[in-house]
Formats: C-alpha cells, sequence, structure tokens
C-alpha cells in the first residue's frame, strides 16, 4: 500500500467549493460574493455586506430597512444573560464571556435546533444583532461600568460604539470602525469558519457551530493576533527600539504577531484599506508615535523576514486609538465574522457532507495487552 500524502494544516487542501468569498494570493484580491472587499468598505455599511453574505446580493432600499428594523428590534441581550455574563469571574478574557454569551443564547433558543434555513437565518440575525451588546458589556465592567441598553435610531456600527462608550463619536471613528468590521466580516475557509463548517457538518446546530468557531478565533495565530499586535507595540515602547528590539525577538525565535499569513504570500488584501483607516483615526486622535513604531516594524519585518502585515496588525492599534481596551479587539471580529459564519453555515447545509478527514497513523505497531506477571 503506497503511503498517503499527508497535508499538515491542511495546507493547500481544496475542501470544497463556495460561493460567498474568493482569496487570490496571486492578485492580493478579497472578494465577497464578486464585490471587491475595498469597493464594499468604501462604499457600503456594515448592514449591507451582512445582506449580501447572506443572501448573495446587496439589499435594495426597502430590503435593507426590513433587516434594519428587525436587527434593531434584537440588540438588546436578555436580562438573564446580562445577569449572568456579569456574574463571570472579572478575570474571564472577553472572549470567554463571548463564547458563553452565543452558547447561552442557543439553549434559551426554543428552535435552537430547526436547521431549516428560514430558522438559521433567524438566529443569524439574532446573533449579528445581540453581540455587539455582549463586547460592550465586557469593556464596560472592565472599567467599573454599567452595561448600557441598545439605541434604536443608531446604525449598526454608532449604536456599538455608542453601547461601549456611552456616545457616538466623531464621524471618522465611527468610520474606520465600520471599514474594519467590513473588511474582518469574511475570508473563505479560515481555521474559525472551517471549525463552523465542521461543527455543522455533523448537524448540530447554529449556536453550537458559532461557539466552535469563536473559540477557534480566540487563538493568537488567528483572531487573536489583533491584541498581541497591541501587546507587542507596548512592549517595543517606541520607533527608535524597534530594531533592537526585532533582532531580539528573531534571534529567539519569536512569532511577530500581526505578521505573515498562511494564503496570502505577497501581502494581505485588506491592509492598505485597514492601513488608510489608521491613518485617519490618527488625525481624529493623535497617536503619531504610534503610527512611526507601527511603520518601523512593517519595514523592518519585510526587511528581515520578507513578511507582510496581516489585517490584525492596523486592525490593532486603530482600536486602541479608538479606545478599545485590548481584550476587547478579538471580540470586535467575532462580531464582523459572525456574518461570515453563518453565511458558511448555511451553505454548508445546503449540500451537505459530513467533515471527516482521515490520518497516517505513526504509533506503536500493533500489540497484545500483556497478562504476564505484574512488576514486583
Ligand atoms: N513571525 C516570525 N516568523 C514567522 C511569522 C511571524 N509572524 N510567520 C511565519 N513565520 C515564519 C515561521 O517561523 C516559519 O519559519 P521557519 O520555516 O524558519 O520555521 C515560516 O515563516 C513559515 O511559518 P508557518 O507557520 O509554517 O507559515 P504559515 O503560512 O502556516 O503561517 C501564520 C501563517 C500562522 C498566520 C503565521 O504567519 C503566524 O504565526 N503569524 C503570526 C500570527 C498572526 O498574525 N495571525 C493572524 C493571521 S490573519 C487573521 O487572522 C486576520
Amino acid at each position: 500500500m503506497s503511503t498517503p500524502t499527508v497535508h499538515r494544516g491542511l495546507a493547500g487542501v481544496v475542501a470544497d467549493t463556495t460561493g460567498i468569498s474568493s482569496v487570490n494570493p496571486d492578485t492580493n484580491s478579497l472578494t465577497y460574493r464578486g464585490y471587491a472587499v475595498q469597493d464594499l468598505a468604501e462604499h457600503c455599511r456594515f448592514e449591507e455586506v451582512a445582506h449580501l453574505l447572506w443572501h448573495g446580493e446587496l439589499p435594495t432600499a426597502e430590503q435593507l430597512a426590513a433587516q434594519d428594523a428587525e436587527e434593531r428590534g434584537l440588540r438588546a441581550l436578555p436580562p438573564d444573560l446580562v445577569g449572568l455574563l456579569l456574574a463571570l469571574p472579572p478575570t474571564a478574557h472577553p472572549m470567554d464571556s463571548l463564547r458563553t454569551a452565543v452558547s447561552v443564547l442557543g439553549a434559551n433558543d426554543p428552535g435552537e435546533d430547526d436547521n431549516s434555513p428560514a430558522a438559521n437565518h433567524a438566529k443569524s440575525l439574532r446573533l449579528f444583532a445581540a453581540l455587539p451588546a455582549a463586547v460592550a458589556l465586557t469593556q464596560r465592567r472592565r472599567r467599573g461600568l454599567l452595561p448600557l441598553e441598545p439605541r434604536a435610531d443608531l446604525g449598526y456600527a454608532e449604536n456599538f460604539l455608542y453601547m461601549t462608550f456611552g456616545e457616538v463619536p466623531e464621524p471618522a471613528i465611527v468610520r474606520a470602525f465600520e471599514i474594519s468590521l467590513v473588511l474582518y466580516a469574511e475570508h473563505s475557509f479560515n481555521a474559525s469558519t472551517f471549525t463552523s463548517r465542521v461543527v455543522t457538518s455533523t448537524l448540530s446546530d447554529l449556536y453550537s457551530a458559532v461557539t466552535a468557531a469563536v473559540g477557534a478565533l480566540k487563538g493568537p495565530l488567528h483572531g487573536g493576533a489583533n491584541e498581541a499586535v497591541m501587546a507587542t507595540l507596548a512592549e517595543i515602547g517606541s520607533a527608535d527600539r524597534v530594531e533592537g528590539w526585532l533582532s531580539r525577538a528573531l534571534a529567539e525565535k519569536r512569532r511577530i504577531m500581526g505578521f505573515g499569513h498562511r494564503v496570502y504570500k505577497h501581502g494581505d488584501s485588506r491592509v492598505p484599506t485597514m492601513r488608510a483607516a489608521l491613518g485617519e483615526v490618527v488625525e481624529a486622535r493623535g497617536g503619531e508615535d504610534l503610527l512611526a513604531m507601527y511603520e518601523a516594524l512593517a519595514s523592518a519585518m519585510l526587511r528581515e523576514k520578507g513578511l507582510h502585515p496581516n489585517l490584525d496588525y492596523p486592525a490593532g492599534p486603530a482600536y486602541h486609538l479608538m479606545g478599545f481596551d485590548t481584550p476587547t479587539f478579538t471580540p470586535i471580529f467575532v462580531a464582523a465574522r459572525i456574518t461570515g459564519w453563518t453565511a458558511h453555515i448555511a451553505e454548508q447545509l445546503a449540500r451537505n457532507s459530513l467533515i471527516r478527514p482521515t490520518s497516517l497513523y505513526t504509533g506503536p505497531a500493533e500489540r497484545r495487552v500483556g497478562r504476564g506477571a505484574p512488576p514486583a
């Protein structure tokens, strides 16, 4: 029998087809349902992109108004969930709170196991609408502040920022935040999305698939990198310390968070748009020193390792300057990616096949249980 080829990390494996997004590493391009992500970031509200991912088309004015009305009515967390999140240990990472929130929303949904397209779309919209309140609650709690009720007169991004900070910030900040949500929304078969498809393929429920995806996104090699970027920049301290810090870090074989990508080897298609948004945030809020350090590390990494930044690199400092605490960064990524995950869950169910790869065994050769005398 010939030895099968092992694809560690499933690198280069085409696991299925998808009509949701397309990543082309040769041209550094990413499209959602055929639209370039830069085009969407420039022209669309995040709610429109959510509609596009779920339904395959950008909404008409009527469709958007109907979706907005429904979403705005679903923004508040049930009081028992608020109580439960506030009862978690204050040391719990906000990603743990979010994972719990999704799970509890599922347990409280009498239709949890209804996998019909209509029921799953309703659940997707419910999670999309409610997660900003959970993210905002965790940041406010860290600062000793009570959660705020959502405002139905505000768009998604404005309301998210209002619930976190108690006021709607200046338009430049709202726009940069919205751009980050659009860029984070979807990225084909990344680790967390693939996780959600694996769980869905067993015909489990949408909340279980999303809970598992939150767990996958938490890791620093995936979504957790946007928090790790900020920790790195804080550790370095200033632009003039970048060179010395990097040579020590590389000598210690450390991974520099926010750089490199499994698919993009010549640069992440989303970075120029997010870098421009970071520039707008710096213009509105200050942070020139942070930006100088950002540029110095990016140049040094390209020179030393030939590695380009990924989306987490500009997103981390942008969120920091907007006023988010570092542990809130990956939860924001969850709130955005819920759109992509749930679109993939629907696509998986529409043409389901159990995802179950095989492995090449490398353990001990077959043997028998010993029945000899016990050791002395
Ligand atoms: N810093 C230092 N070295 C790196 C980095 C990095 N960020 N990324 C890759 N390398 C090096 C590895 O050490 C390895 O070197 P070696 O061959 O000498 O051992 C080589 O590049 C290949 O690394 P792999 O992990 O095999 O490459 P892969 O394509 O699988 O890695 C990954 C992709 C995991 C994202 C990697 O680049 C990484 O760890 N980056 C840092 C974490 C990060 O930023 N994650 C966010 C991903 S994007 C997102 O979620 C929005």
